[in-house]
């Protein structure tokens, strides 16, 4: 049986992007705005119809909301989704469309690099607005390349959640690692320097073979690392990695790591506790991403993004006490955390 409050849902604001001449096509969707604009990336992807694309959105800025939240972040949850064109485009102008729309917006959405898109995509974001981060760092402020900061926020809930749940420091540990792109393969350096035994898959055999060479770690098929004999598994690829079938088979006690949306369906959270696998909620785990990001819109310096990072362990320490005590999915009690600063901000508003 699910038993998880139904999700906040405000009306959901959106955006139709449409603009031939480059090839802009696709919407930006706002979920709440409670906390602060809506900040969430921007996914340039293939989607085969415009309904795809706005419904990807729609969930992606609700998650945003959740996220944000969580992480003590004066922001609300948006996300912008573009159909990638299927013949040649220029793809400089596409941006600097995707630019004007966001200035448009006036501040209420705050846009930055996701899934498909890059620095110097955002850089020619900004030649027409100032509400995108994801741009090269000038001296100690924050900035650049979020995936170290996702890596390190993974690796200190997953030190916090290990001894809370399993009485155990990482060196004793084997874990599990699903993806050793930019953050599993900081991630798994970081746990390699703190000595955990590591087992290692990719789809990418470069990827997985450098890394696994340089650490010494296992490597296995990506159809076995789910059920490896590990103590933890931390998916790290793409999101849905936790299914009835892959929990099912599960060995690790533990699921910490850096994907988002790692649950297939909502139904797999009380799976997981019936098989009593403590599930990390994906999304408080991997807010180091946007912390820098929205240091970096703010102005902040390096400092406060180390500082705000530095607690995610100590939040999903509360988050897994909380559940425990509850006898409830950590999913869950996640949810109600994040609903509960957004109803409070809302009131605040009101
Ligand atoms: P990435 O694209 O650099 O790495 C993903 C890796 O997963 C690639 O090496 C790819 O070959 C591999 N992969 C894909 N499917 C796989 C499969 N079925 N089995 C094993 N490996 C597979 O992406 P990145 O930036 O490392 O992100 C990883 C995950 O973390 C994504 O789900 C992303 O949405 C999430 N995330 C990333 C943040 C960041 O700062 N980069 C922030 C928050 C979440």
């Amino acid at each position: 049986m699910v038993v998880r409050p139904a999700r906040l849902n405000p009306p959901m604001q959106s955006v139709r992007l449409l603009d031939p001449e480059s090839g802009l096509d696709g919407v930006i969707a706002i979920h709440s705005t409670a906390l602060g604009p809506g900040a969430g990336g921007c996914r340039f992807w293939q989607y085969p119809n415009q309904e795809a694309a706005f419904d990807d959105a729609c969930r992606l800025a609700e998650g945003m909301s959740y996220k944000n939240a969580m992480a003590d972040l004066p922001f609300g949850g948006a996300k912008a989704v573009l159909r990638r064109p299927e013949g040649p485009f220029d793809r400089a102008a596409l941006f600097r469309a995707f630019g004007r729309a966001v200035e448009a917006l006036d501040g209420l959405y705050v846009t930055a690099e996701d899934v498909g898109t890059t620095v110097a995509d955002m850089r020619e974001v900004s030649a027409m607005t100032r509400h995108v981060a994801g741009l090269d760092p000038i001296d100690d402020q924050a900035g650049g390349d979020p995936s170290p900061w996702t890596a390190l926020g993974v690796f200190e809930a997953m030190r916090t959640a290990a001894r809370q749940t399993l009485g155990a420091e990482l060196a004793d540990l084997t874990i599990a690692v699903q993806g050793t792109g930019n953050v599993g393969a900081n991630l798994c350096r970081r746990l390699a320097d703190a000595g955990a035994k590591l087992i290692i898959a990719d789809i990418d055999p470069r990827r997985r073979n450098a890394l696994g060479a340089v650490l010494n770690a296992q490597i296995v098929d990506v159809e076995e690392i789910a059920s490896v004999e590990a103590n933890i598994f931390a998916p790290c690829a793409l999101g849905g990695a936790l299914t009835a079938q892959s929990v099912a088979g599960m060995k690790a006690r533990l699921v910490c790591g850096a994907a988002n949306n790692q649950l297939a369906t909502a139904d797999i959270a009380d799976r997981m506790m019936d098989r009593g696998i403590v599930y990390a909620p994906d999304y408080v785990v991997n807010a180091g991403g946007i912390i820098s990001v929205s240091a970096e819109y703010l102005g902040e310096d390096i400092a406060s993004v180390a500082a705000r990072v530095d607690r995610i362990g100590a939040r999903v320490g509360e988050i897994l006490a909380l559940a425990q005590q509850e006898g409830r999915s950590p999913a869950w009690v996640a949810d109600e955390m994040a609903e509960r600063i957004i109803a409070a901000a809302d009131r605040q508003a009101a």
